[in-house]
């Protein structure tokens, strides 16, 4: 009896940002989240840094399909930096292993819910047996029309950037492109985000409060918003918060 008031309680709590309090006319076109905190939710259970990995990644499906209910058109997930190859070297295997094994376990899930799964990052570096995953969710996906899911493996926003500057040198060389049509659209469509508009809100967990070479030039204008949170304690909920605080705010864009 007792535990059943407990849970009801629980229950009441988890609603409390219930999304009839969100104005579904005005939900973030595109979200990106930094999913930070894996490695001090392990420690503090005692656990191994890779069973934070392993607890994140069904939060990224439980995310996924709160937020293509909620009816955000694009969710860009940082999944690893280019930085992020510091790390010691089983950590990271094990990191490169998630992305198969979250396909293999929810593709059919994503193909279902009409999710078309995309990427951001440097292709080089990514094991085969990774690209080989990515590769076919994005072929078997990609003619999905509901949310974008867009991983950010082995990306870094620097990388991009460079990576742009030098394509856009090459067309310049060639004579497809001439400086006058230099402008932030061009640059814009340079980026690996190309056709994606750029994120209205951003979420990192873990209580970090740095960008960690995300999304530098995507961000200009974006709504920032941080959580004490550990990713793999990240709920709906905290997605529903993050949403309503961000309906809560004025966006400007530097006029009035
Ligand atoms: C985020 O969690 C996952 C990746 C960067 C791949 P971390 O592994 O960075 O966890 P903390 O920040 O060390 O707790
Ligand atoms: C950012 O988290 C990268 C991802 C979440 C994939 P990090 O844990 O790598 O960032 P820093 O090192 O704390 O800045
Ligand atoms: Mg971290």
């Amino acid at each position: 009896m007792m535990l059943n008031k407990l849970v009801n309680l629980t229950k009441m709590n988890k609603e409390i940002t219930d999304d009839n309090k969100l104005d579904r006319s005005r939900i973030p076109s595109h979200i990106a989240i930094i999913m930070d905190g894996n490695g001090r939710w392990a420690k503090k259970r005692g656990l191994p840094r890779i069973a934070g990995h392993r607890e994140g990644m069904k939060v990224v499906r439980r995310i996924v399909k709160r937020a293509n209910q909620l009816g955000v058109k694009a969710l860009t997930l940082y999944a690893f930096s280019t930085e992020n190859w510091k790390r010691p070297k089983p950590e990271v295997e094990f990191i490169m292993k998630l992305p198969e094994q979250f396909l293999l376990t929810y593709l059919p899930e994503l193909i279902e819910e009409n999710v078309q799964v995309r990427t951001i990052g440097q292709k080089e570096g990514i094991p085969s047996y990774t690209q080989k995953a990515v590769n076919e969710a994005i072929e078997k996906t990609k003619h999905n029309d509901g949310l974008i899911l867009n991983f950010a493996l082995n990306y870094g926003s620097r990388f991009e950037i460079t990576e742009a500057v030098r394509q856009l040198s090459k067309d310049l060389d060639a004579g497809t492109i001439s400086a006058e049509d230099v402008d932030e659209n061009l640059i814009g469509s340079y980026m690996m985000t190309k056709g994606i508009g750029d994120p209205d809100l951003l979420i990192r967990t873990s209580g970090e409060i740095r960008l960690s070479n995300f999304m530098l030039w995507q961000l200009a204008y974006t709504e920032l918003w941080f959580t004490d949170v550990y990713w793999p304690d990240f709920s709906e909920v905290d997605l529903e918060q993050a949403i309503l605080d961000y309906q809560n705010r004025g966006r400007r864009f530097g006029g009035v």
